[in-house]
């Protein structure tokens, strides 16, 4: 039996840094409220000539190097995102793979908002377990400044950019794959969150009921890492970092609470990235691997939440090599 397990984590940071401060300039809102009803100081933005792809290829070539392989062994390429390059084509994952050269392989986007990076992990663990890819590099990488409407103070300060890339590779020790996935989604939620059309001028922006979502995302988050905890027999003690999506710290306190899970289990960057949707997990993870708290053999629980409805949990054992400063 092949397994899929989980190589390297790279990230890539924008090095534009935009405080509450700069809203507070803008719209009708303080640096106070900001950081109280969402635990956010800061968040990253990306150059104008910065595209969603370049994040990405910036964050696959540090995830490429930690996995120690050559991009001619990569033979699938899979971007979640929903700030892609082309509204509709090509492919952010095409372009990501022409910018790396990666020749000849198939490239495909997938569109599950803030979940997005789950669901890669889980396409990717199923293409490798199948046999019919053997290196997976799966991006999650955002330009949300793109598709900010910077006058609504719904919803503007809430998103930041930035990208995370991992490989997924074939392993036969069952040991130090992937444990589990599930990945989830109710299209009757679709009103809640949602971008109505990415490239038309007036309606590119994205919309969010944001107290109905918080509610909903609070439940779904919690039953989900229950369910997928209880279905592998694992128990609070077994995981080393709980890495939910970054989008609002009174969220991922609450979901922690209502799991039991302390706080040195609990990662947060939150406050200095915002929600970069399908970038978070992985972007989060990166932070982990380069301060030293996820080395090989340690557990992960994955859990994310977003526009479709879209929701999936995971649980990993990271198979890679351990930060080198
Ligand atoms: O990434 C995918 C999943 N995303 C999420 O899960 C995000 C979920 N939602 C949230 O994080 C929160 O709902 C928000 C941060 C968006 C909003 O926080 P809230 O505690 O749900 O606030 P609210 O929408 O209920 O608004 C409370 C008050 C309202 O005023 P009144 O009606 O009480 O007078 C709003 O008009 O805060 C007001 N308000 C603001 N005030 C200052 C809304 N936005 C702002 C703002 N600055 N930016």
């Amino acid at each position: 039996m092949m397994y899929a397990s989980f190589k390297s984590i790279g990230a890539y940071l924008p090095k534009e840094v935009r405080t509450n401060q700069w809203f507070a300039d803008k719209i009708d809102t303080t640096d106070e409220w900001i950081f109280k009803r969402t635990g956010i100081k800061e968040r990253l933005i990306a150059a104008p000539d910065e595209n969603t792809s370049d994040l990405g290829v910036k964050a696959s070539k540090v995830a490429i190097e930690r996995a120690c392989i050559d991009v001619s062994e990569i033979d699938l390429v899979i971007c979640a995102t929903l700030s892609p390059d082309f509204s509709a084509m090509p492919a952010t994952a095409c372009l990501i793979a022409d910018k790396l050269g990666i020749k000849d392989v198939m490239a495909f986007d997938i569109s599950a908002a803030c979940t997005g990076f789950v669901y890669a992990v889980s396409v990717a663990k199923a293409f490798v377990e199948s046999g019919m890819k053997k290196n997976v590099l799966i991006v999650g990488a955002e330009k949300a400044s793109n598709v900010m409407d910077y006058t609504d103070r719904s919803i503007c300060m809430l998103f930041g950019d930035g990208a995370g890339a991992a490989i997924i590779s074939t392993t036969d020790d069952k040991e130090k794959s992937i444990v589990d996935v599930q990945c989830s989604a109710d299209g009757a939620l679709s009103d809640i969150l949602y971008i109505p059309g990415v490239g038309s001028a007036d309606e590119k922006f994205m919309h969010m009921k944001g107290n109905e979502t918080f509610k909903i995302a609070v439940k779904t988050l919690t039953s989900d890492v229950e369910k997928i905890m209880a279905k592998n027999n694992y128990t609070n003690e077994d995981i080393d970092l709980f890495i939910p999506h970054q989008a609002n710290f009174r969220i991922i306190k609450a979901v922690g609470t209502a799991l039991k899970l302390n706080d040195s289990q609990k990662v947060l960057t939150v406050e200095k990235f915002g929600n970069t949707s399908s970038a978070s997990i992985p972007m989060a993870m990166n932070e982990c691997y380069e301060d030293g708290r996820l080395t090989n053999g340690k557990t992960m629980l994955l859990d994310a939440f977003g526009g479709g409805a879209t929701w999936g949990s995971a649980i990993i054992k990271f198979d890679g090599k351990d930060f080198i400063k």
